[in-house]
């Protein structure tokens, strides 16, 4: 922005005129100038010698000069309506027709930024008055007769406060702009915001209902992982009562049969006399002979053993259930391990007989503390494995025995069983303990015992390690602390 340099001049005077245009152009001299001394009380001209280089310098002002109030204000008027306001008026004060006052106060209606100096001499006006005329204080006053350098001061810093004030106007300006677009993004912020917020509420929404479905899920997970453990440890016992059952029937024909046999003898004896009781019994005792009675009285108690046992396991686990497997401090308890095997061989013998020849190893191990139904379902799990892995005929070799590690204070006990099946591909052995990993046929296996094994083996803080080799068989190692 062009800085405003210019000044009007009202006076009526003709020399104070020229004297002015000197002041403001300086290179302009005339006879005028001799007057203008005069009034002034200095030798202008020698002043103006002087001070030349000093004046040039600040003298770059556009000066207009007016003989009469009234000129003034059609100036005035002109300059605003042209958008080249003045910055500073030097007003005579005493004039003909309209006096400096007066002129002040219009000029002021025009402009009200024209910063005005009422020039007068002593003791004509006073400040009052002339405060009282323009209805404003912000008046100055220089007193006659004046020095140049007074002029060009006034002219000088009244620009200057007219320029600055300007500046500031138009930083204003710009700062109410900025304001205002900082407001109009302010507000869009605002907008946005609630975009968001209603976003992210939906979002909110969304997760949560993800979330619950997520729980619903793994509750559904949960449930079948569970249903499906249950059904595998219920099948086992099952399939063995199952088993024995159908054998107990047929032998009930048989015993049904021999009942039947001792009625007729019964009858015959009681009708027909004691002389053919030898041969009854004789043919009663062929009977018995012939259809193995002896042996199946034997088997019948081994089955009806082993049948209690199989439908107390399942008593066992439909009471498991009902607790939700949380473990009943009371069931820990000291169990002997070699016999327990043995129990699980008994229990799964139909399985094991046509398939493997047993080989027991067992050492001389002490009672270990443990959760006996949990161990009896390790070796059942284990033993199975290992028989179904044998396609043909094959072996089943069963080691036990202690571990004692020096500087430990528990004792060990080292549970090995080795097959001599299919064994186990080199990429199956690190899952083979994941929930549902099976290379059996859909209905055969569900991929569980492994992974019930293994989180019952960690829960008693054993070890369980596996080593196999395909075509050859596997070996699985089970190390439980004695809990002593
Ligand atoms: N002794 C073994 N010999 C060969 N493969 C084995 C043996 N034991 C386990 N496996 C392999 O590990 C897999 C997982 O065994 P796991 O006992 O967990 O499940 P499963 O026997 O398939 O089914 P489930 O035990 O639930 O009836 C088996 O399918 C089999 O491939
Ligand atoms: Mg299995």
């Amino acid at each position: 922005m062009e800085e405003n340099r210019r000044v009007l001049v009202i006076d009526d005077d003709e020399g104070i005129r020229e004297t002015y245009k000197v002041i403001f152009t300086p290179e302009v001299e005339s006879d005028i100038l001799s007057r203008g001394s005069a009034l002034f009380d200095i030798d202008f001209s020698a002043d103006l010698k002087k001070n030349k280089p000093k004046i040039r310098k600040t003298a770059d002002y556009k000066l207009s000069v007016a003989e009469t109030g009234m000129q003034g204000i059609t100036l005035v008027k002109d300059a605003v309506l042209e958008n080249r306001p003045f910055g500073v008026a030097f007003i005579d004060m005493k004039m003909p027709g309209m006096n400096g006052a007066e002129t002040s106060r219009q000029i002021w209606d025009i402009d009200p930024k024209i910063r005005i100096v009422i020039v007068t001499a002593y003791s004509e006006y006073t400040p009052d008055d002339i405060i009282a005329t323009t209805g404003r204080d912000d008046i100055f006053y220089l007193r006659k007769p004046f020095n140049h350098e007074e002029i060009l001061q006034f002219a000088r810093a009244l620009t200057n406060e007219w320029n600055l004030e300007q500046k500031q106007e138009i930083l204003q300006a710009e700062l109410k702009e900025a304001n205002e677009a900082l407001e109009n993004m302010n507000r869009s912020l605002e907008s946005m915001n609630r975009t968001l917020e209603s976003m992210n509420k939906n979002l909110k929404e969304k997760v949560e209902k993800q979330a619950a479905m997520i729980v619903q899920t793994d509750k559904m997970a949960s449930v079948g992982l569970l249903a499906a453990g249950v059904a595998h440890e219920i099948n086992n016992p099952l399939s063995f009562i199952n088993a024995n059952l159908s054998a107990l029937k047929r032998y009930m024909t048989k015993i049904d049969d021999l009942h039947q046999k001792y009625n007729d003898v019964e009858l015959f004896l009681r009708y027909s006399g004691l002389e053919n009781a030898p041969a009854l019994l004789e043919e009663l005792a062929e009977f018995k002979k012939d259809n193995k009675i002896e042996l199946i009285m034997a088997d019948i108690k081994d089955l009806t053993d082993e049948s209690l046992d199989g439908i107390e396991r399942i008593k066992t686990i439909v009471n498991d259930l009902k607790t939700f497997s949380r473990i009943d401090e009371a069931d820990y308890t000291y169990l002997d391990i070699n016999k327990a095997i043995d129990t699980t061989i008994n229990i799964l013998w139909n399985e094991i007989k046509y398939k493997a020849e047993i080989i027991k190893h067992y050492g001389t191990i002490p009672d270990v503390r443990c959760f006996p139904q949990k161990i009896s379902q390790v070796f059942m799990n284990l033993l199975l494995n290992a028989v179904q892995a044998i396609k043909e005929h094959g072996t089943i070799t069963i080691n036990t025995q202690l571990i004692s590690q020096n500087n430990k204070q528990e004792d060990f006990v080292q549970i090995r069983i080795k097959d001599t099946g299919c064994g186990i591909p080199k990429e199956n052995i690190n899952r083979l303990f994941e929930p549902f990993f099976t290379t059996k046929p859909v209905g055969t296996g569900t991929g569980l015992g492994l992974s019930i094994t293994y989180e019952i083996i960690k829960a008693h803080k054993g070890i369980i390690e596996v080593s196999s080799e395909v075509g050859q068989g596997t070996e699985i190692s089970v190390i439980l602390p004695t809990g002593v």
